[in-house]
């Protein structure tokens, strides 16, 4: 096998279910996971019902560019959401089985093996993009990400010996782990570096539906194109997703767009991958990025959640009120991520993430993600509350 695969890292939540391994809970809390970032509101009832109205049309080969009407939707939600100018459907625009797929997928078929291919990724950060760059021969530089630089990566610090080396520099906002939002002042500095040092800016936008304040949207890579008069949005690329805007995680959705010279080889890798999405979760697709309504709703509800969760934490846990996204990223009392994971489990039945899970260390020689915790507010609100309440309990018991 390709010895490259012993250079992955296990996944945080095999670590998760090594630190909690031999605890018995007790049997009379019912258990409230706040780990896994997976929405558990309703998925958008008309795509399931458009899927199901196609159906018979999984009789038939997809083709990896997609159906013109998907590509169609996606470049009239993207221009409307973003201010755009355009986006050519044909070849600004390709559907993707989620943006985990995608995202794993561009970095092999986008690192030049041939020179140094170092891939620049938030610390801590969704594991994906790690993942990726290793099996595609890369080398990942780690950008912390922490309170003092408000939990985004200082590009100012990064050499430009260091910059000459990279390929690839992946961006998440709104931020998992951390919920932080890059301003588009923050995009067009990078968009600027990219075309000083010549390489490529991903930019997971998977998040981005997702926002406390409805009147303040989180911006996107693509924006900041067009705000620079950047039409061709030459070296972007941003991935978006159904999995968290419309609760559709196992529709497995989403889709990325940008710079034709980027897409136009990417789909030849496709094709050859066969990674093309089937055609009713296409039609369903159409369904889900032509309407606002249900994810206006699911604003709402995260809203609600944010508030109550929030309530009860502050007062005995440090952390920024997240603009957008569904995590909190608390400061752990006392210090000890592991310790804390474990002990809450152990007492209230409560799971969440350690944050050094998340993070590896980086230049400045500590892990960003150390001492910290994520908390994923997916369930519904009564449960949410209810593990708030747990939490809040355990911390002024040990206290
Ligand atoms: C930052 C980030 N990117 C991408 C994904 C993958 O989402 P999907 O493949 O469902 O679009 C996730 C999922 O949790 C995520 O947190």
């Amino acid at each position: 096998m390709n010895p490259d695969l012993d250079a992955l890292k296990p996944y945080p939540f095999e670590k998760l279910a090594a630190l909690k391994a031999g605890v018995t809970p007790p049997e009379g809390l019912a258990h409230v996971p706040l780990t896994i970032g997976e929405p558990q509101h309703a998925p958008y009832p008309a795509a399931l019902a458009t899927l199901v109205d196609h159906q018979a049309e999984f009789a038939r080969y997809p083709a990896t560019a997609g159906l013109p009407e998907l590509r169609a939707a996606i470049a009239d939600w993207a221009t409307r959401r973003f201010g755009l100018e355009g986006l050519d459907p044909d070849r600004q625009v390709l559907p993707v089985n989620g943006t985990r797929e995608a995202i794993f997928a561009f970095v092999q078929a986008a690192l030049d093996r041939t020179r140094p291919a170092r891939v620049a990724v938030p610390n801590p950060f969704y594991q994906i993009y790690e993942g990726a760059t290793l099996l595609a021969g890369g080398e990942p530089l780690y950008l912390d990400c922490s309170a003092g630089n408000g939990f985004r990566p200082d590009f100012d610090a990064v050499p430009a010996e260091t910059w000459r080396e990279v390929q690839i520099v992946f961006l998440c906002s709104p931020g998992n782990p951390t919920g932080a939002v890059t301003p588009l002042a923050e995009f067009e500095k990078l968009i600027a570096l990219a075309d000083e040092h010549d390489f490529l800016i991903a930019s997971d936008e998977c998040y981005s539906e997702l926002y406390l304040d409805e009147a303040a949207p989180p911006p996107g890579l693509l924006e900041a194109c067009a705000a620079l008069g950047r039409h061709d949005y030459r070296r972007c690329l941003v991935f978006h997703s159904l999995s968290k805007r419309s609760n559709l995680p196992g529709l497995r959705s989403g889709f990325v767009a940008g710079d034709a010279e980027l897409i136009a080889p990417f789909k030849r890798y496709r094709t050859y991958h066969g990674c093309a999405m089937a055609l009713p979760v296409q039609r369903a697709s159409i369904t889900a990025w032509s309407d606002e309504a249900h994810v206006r709703a699911n604003r709402d509800a995260y809203r609600e959640k944010f508030a109550a969760a929030t309530e009860i934490l502050a007062p005995v846990m440090d952390f920024p009120v997240p603009e957008a996204s569904f995590y909190l990223w608390p400061a752990v009392p006392g210090g000890d991520d592991e310790a804390f994971t474990r002990a809450l489990y152990a007492e209230e039945h409560v799971s969440v993430l350690p944050g050094s899970y998340m993070g590896r260390v980086g230049a400045g020689g500590v892990n960003p993600g150390a001492g910290r915790l994520r908390l994923a507010l997916v369930a519904e609100v009564e449960a949410t509350v209810e593990a708030a309440r747990r939490i809040r309990r355990f911390i002024e018991r040990s206290q």
